[in-house]
């Protein structure tokens, strides 16, 4: 009887815990799980690898082969094992590119070199693993193209300038290339009008909206970028605050009491509602509690009838 009790009471505690919810699946893109080194694995590579592994990865990792990685849920694991090794190429490299959480994304803080030569280190452990033919990465051959963004406020005109950059560093005004430009908003960007192809100078000019709201000043913030679906361009986006809207005075989205704000400017009723469910909640448990404890302690007592 009082067994039961204590394993109520547990269950009542425990379920105040919040449970991390059960791991889920990380999943490699089909597009990525084919890719390979763009070059054959060398054993100065797995000398590089290894250095890098030693300052990147051995803190969770531990060393391959020796099982002593900190264990940490998700748990990293063993990279020498099954596990891991089972996996093509492509999937650890997208794997140490983007890592999870707590694992670190490493893209920038290891070259697309650096992080094959991880992997070279990593199969050095695998004595089944033949590397796949590598295939050199294309190198870009399209143009390079960069917006400039100025604007003639009386005329409300926007006018974007598209140049190339040429391999001596100098450029040439880019004629043909289509541009878009937006208004930022709060969800996301608003398109003001449709794309537009530069001149042979490499201009586009757009007539800004005569009626857009802006803030109190009648600022917005205007950008522009190449529209590019086929990746032909390396390009920029570029964008700038202007005085160009109409200026409105519409309290900001988050700077009013409304009830999805902070708690500084949330409704008074939403606080209320919140700390009176609070105190009921708690004040039940802390009830439930005292009377199981009650009901302990007559247990307790010797010859109770
Ligand atoms: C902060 C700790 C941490 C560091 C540092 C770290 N990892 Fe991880 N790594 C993890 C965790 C945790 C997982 C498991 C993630 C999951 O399953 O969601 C993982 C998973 C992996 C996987 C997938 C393993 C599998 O069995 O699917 C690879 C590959 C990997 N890490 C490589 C690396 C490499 C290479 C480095 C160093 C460049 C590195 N990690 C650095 C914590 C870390």
């Amino acid at each position: 009887m009082r067994c039961k009790k204590q394993l109520f009471l547990i269950f009542i505690l425990a379920s105040l815990i919040p449970v991390r919810s059960s791991a889920q699946a990380w999943i490699v893109p089909d597009d990525q799980k084919g890719k390979v080194a763009p070059f054959k694995f060398t054993p100065v590579m797995v000398k590089q690898g290894e250095q890098l592994y030693l300052k990147n990865c051995q803190s969770c990792h531990g060393l391959p082969g020796k099982n002593n990685w900190v264990r940490i849920t998700p748990p990293p694991g063993d990279l020498s094992l099954e596990k891991a090794q089972n996996q093509s190429d492509g999937e650890l490299f997208y794997r140490i590119t983007n890592g999870r959480i707590p694992m670190p994304e490493f893209r920038k803080i290891l070259s697309d070199e650096e992080r094959w030569w991880l992997i070279s280190f990593l199969r050095s452990f695998n004595p089944r693993y033949i590397q796949p033919k590598p295939v050199s990465q294309a190198v870009f051959t399209g143009k390079i193209i960069q917006l400039s963004l100025s604007c003639d406020l009386p005329s409300k005109k926007v006018k974007v300038m598209a140049s190339e950059a040429l391999k001596d560093s100098s450029k040439i005004p880019a004629s043909g290339v289509e541009v878009l430009l937006f208004v930022k908003r709060y969800f996301g960007n608003l398109q003001i009008g449709d794309s537009k192809s530069t001149d042979k100078d490499g201009i586009v000019l757009f007539e800004f909206p005569s009626d857009l709201p802006g803030d109190k000043e009648g600022k917005v913030e205007i950008l522009a970028r190449v529209n590019d679906p086929g990746d032909q361009f390396k390009s920029n986006a570029v964008s700038m605050k202007l005085a160009i809207g109409v200026p409105t005075d519409k309290p900001s989205l988050i700077a009013t009491k409304t009830w999805w704000t902070s708690r500084r400017s949330a409704p008074m009723w939403v606080i209320m509602t919140y700390s009176l469910s609070v105190i009921i909640v708690w004040g039940f448990i802390v009830y439930i509690v005292y009377n199981v404890l009650k009901i302990r302690n007559l247990n307790n007592k010797p010859n109770n009838q």
